[in-house]
C-alpha cells in the first residue's frame, strides 16, 4: 500500500469559500437531474455551511405542481442520497429557499414570471449578488429558454450572471456552433458554465495531478513506452425513464462526445503553463484538434456499435431496449460504443487509444488503463516466457483509486516474475471534504471557476470529432444487439484481439 501522510505539506481543510448571494434559477427545475443530482447537491453544500448567504432557489417547470408536491419530490430524492443522517429541521430551513414556477415556454413572449423575479433582484440593494440561469433541459428546449432570458432584458446590465448548460450542448457540429453563437449575444464567454459532471469527478481531476505533480511519470509518459490506453465506461443500467431523451441521442453523444472525449484529454493533454481555467483547456483542445479523423472507408473496421437485448444484470432478468418506455420498435439507436483511434501528435502519434462504453453491461465500472511495452529483453530465462505490462489503472468508479502494476522477484529459488500493485486507494484517505461532482461544480460555478467546464471551442471541436460516427450509425455500420449483463457486442473483442492485446478487467485485474 502506497502510504500518503496527508496533513505533512498542506491543510486540507475545506476553507471558507467566498460565495455572494445568489439567485439560482432551475430550468427542468422538477426534472429528474433537478431533483436527483442538481438541488441535492445544493442541500448538501448548504449542509457543509457552504451557503451561508442569502440565497433562492428558483425551480421552473412546464406542469402545475403543489409547493406539497414538490416538496415530497425534493425531500425524497434528498433522503435517498443522503448517507449521514437526514436533519429534517435543516431540510426545512433549506426549503424555506426553494420556491416552483409552472410557465408554458413554448411562447417565450409571454412568460412573464422569470421577468419579475428578475426585476425583483435587480431592485435590491445588495451589490455583491449573482443570479445563475441552469437549463437542466433537453437540448430542444435551449433555445426557446435562452429566448426568455433575452426578454428579461437582465443581460443588458452589468450584472453579475451566469449560464449553466447541461450535455448534450446542441445535437451536432452545426447546432453547437449556432447555440455558442446565440449564448454570445447576451452572455460572454466567461459567464458561460457547460456542464461535463465527469470532470467534477474527484480522480478525474486527481489525473491532473498525478501526472503533472509527479516528474518520474513525465519521461515515460509517451509513444516511446506506452503501448495502448484503454478507457471504458460501463453502466449495468439501462435507460431507465429517459427513453425519449435517449433514443435521439444515443451512446455518442450521450457519453462518447462529451464525457470520453474529455477524459481522454486530460489523459493525453501536454503540461499547462500555469493551472488556470484558460491555460488547462487551451492544451486539451490541441487534443481535440489532434485526434485523427476517421475516414469512411477505415470507419467500419474501427468502430463497434451495439444495442442491448434482454438478459440479466446482478441475477435479475432485464428488458432489452427495444422494449423500453418510449423507443420505437425499430430503433437503431446505438447504446454500445468501441472503437479505436489515434492522436497525431509528437507524444502519442502511432499509440491506440481503445475505447468503449455501454449500458446493461456486466459492470459499473469507469477506468482508464495506460499499458506500458514490455522489456526489451526477458531476462529471467524460461521460468515465465511472457512478463506481465507495466500499467497505471485510474479507476473512477465505482471505487475511487489509482494503481501502478510493477513486477518484482516471487518468493524461491525459481526466477518468476511476479506482477504486484501499488494502490493509492480514496477511501483510505478518511477524508472528510470529499464533494461529489456536482456539489463540486456547482460550488465552482458559485465561486466563478471555469476550469472544470468545457469552452466554446473544446465543445465544437468535440463535436466535429463524432460527426463521422453519429453518420456512419445512421447508415453504414450495423448496429448489433448483445445480451443485457455482457461485456457488449462480440466484435468489441475482436477490435482489440486482432492487435494481439485484450481489454483489461476481464479476469486480470
Ligand atoms: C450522464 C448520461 O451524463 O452520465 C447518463 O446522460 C449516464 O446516460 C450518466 O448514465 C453516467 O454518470 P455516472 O456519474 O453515473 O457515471
Amino acid at each position: 500500500m502506497l502510504k500518503v501522510d496527508m496533513n505533512k505539506f498542506c491543510s486540507y481543510e475545506l476553507d471558507e469559500i467566498k460565495v455572494s448571494n445568489f439567485i439560482f434559477i432551475i430550468f427542468g427545475g422538477m426534472g429528474d437531474l433537478s431533483t436527483k443530482k442538481i438541488i441535492p447537491s445544493l442541500f448538501n453544500l448548504f449542509k457543509r455551511n457552504k451557503l451561508k448567504k442569502t440565497f433562492e432557489i428558483i425551480l421552473h417547470g412546464k406542469t402545475k405542481r403543489s409547493n406539497e408536491m414538490c416538496y415530497e419530490v425534493i425531500k425524497k430524492n434528498i433522503l435517498k442520497e443522503d448517507k449521514e443522517e437526514f436533519d429534517v429541521e435543516l431540510f426545512e430551513k433549506f426549503y424555506k429557499n426553494i420556491s416552483y414556477y409552472d410557465e408554458n415556454i413554448e411562447e417565450p413572449e409571454k412568460c412573464k414570471i422569470l421577468k419579475s423575479i428578475v426585476d425583483k433582484f435587480n431592485n435590491s440593494s445588495e451589490e455583491e449578488n449573482q443570479i445563475i440561469f441552469y437549463l437542466a433541459v433537453p437540448p430542444d428546449l435551449v433555445l426557446k429558454i435562452l429566448k426568455i432570458i433575452e426578454n428579461t432584458k437582465i443581460c443588458k446590465k452589468g450584472i453579475n450572471k451566469k449560464i449553466v448548460m447541461e450535455k448534450p450542448f446542441g445535437t451536432d457540429y452545426n447546432s453547437a456552433k449556432k447555440l455558442n453563437k446565440e449564448l454570445m449575444k447576451n452572455f460572454k464567454e466567461n459567464e458561460v458554465y457547460r456542464m461535463d459532471h465527469y470532470l467534477g469527478k474527484e480522480t478525474v481531476q486527481n489525473i491532473l495531478f498525478f501526472r503533472f505533480g509527479n516528474l518520474i511519470l513525465e519521461p515515460i509518459w509517451k509513444r516511446e513506452y506506452i503501448d495502448h490506453v484503454q478507457i471504458t465506461i460501463s453502466e449495468t443500467i439501462g435507460i431507465e425513464n429517459r427513453g425519449e431523451f435517449y433514443d435521439k441521442n444515443g451512446i455518442i453523444k450521450d457519453i462518447i462526445q462529451n464525457h470520453m472525449l474529455q477524459i481522454l484529454s486530460i489523459i493525453c493533454m501536454e503540461y499547462p503553463i500555469n493551472f488556470s481555467s484558460n491555460s488547462i483547456r487551451d492544451e486539451k483542445l490541441k487534443i481535440f484538434k489532434s485526434i485523427k479523423k476517421i475516414e469512411k472507408k477505415d470507419i467500419e473496421k474501427n468502430i463497434v456499435l451495439g444495442q442491448y437485448g434482454n438478459g440479466k444484470i446482478l441475477g435479475e432478468n432485464v428488458v432489452g431496449y427495444l422494449e423500453e418506455k418510449k423507443i420505437p420498435q425499430d430503433s437503431k439507436t446505438a447504446t454500445f460504443f468501441a472503437g479505436k483511434i489515434f492522436i497525431e501528435n509528437w507524444r502519442w502519434s502511432g499509440v491506440p487509444f481503445y475505447l468503449r462504453a455501454g449500458k446493461r453491461l456486466k459492470e459499473k465500472l469507469t477506468e482508464i488503463v495506460i499499458i506500458f511495452k514490455n522489456p526489451p529483453l526477458n531476462l529471467f530465462g524460461n521460468n515465465c516466457s511472457k512478463i506481465f505490462p507495466n500499467r497505471v489503472i485510474f479507476t473512477i468508479q465505482p471505487e475511487e483509486k489509482i494503481e501502478i502494476s510493477m513486477n518484482v522477484k516471487y518468493p524461491g529459488d525459481k526466477n518468476y516474475p511476479h506482477p504486484i500493485k501499488l494502490t493509492f486507494d480514496y477511501s483510505n484517505l478518511n477524508s472528510k471534504i470529499h464533494l461529489n461532482a456536482y456539489e463540486r461544480l456547482i460550488l465552482d460555478i458559485l465561486k466563478g471557476d471555469l476550469t472544470l467546464f468545457t469552452r466554446e471551442d473544446e465543445v465544437e471541436s468535440m463535436w466535429e470529432i463524432v460527426a463521422p460516427i453519429i453518420e456512419a450509425s445512421e447508415g453504414s455500420i450495423q448496429i448489433q444487439e448483445y445480451s443485457s449483463g455482457s461485456w457488449g457486442v462480440k466484435e468489441s473483442e475482436l477490435l482489440i484481439e486482432n492487435d494481439e492485446r485484450r481489454w483489461s478487467r476481464h479476469e486480470d485485474n
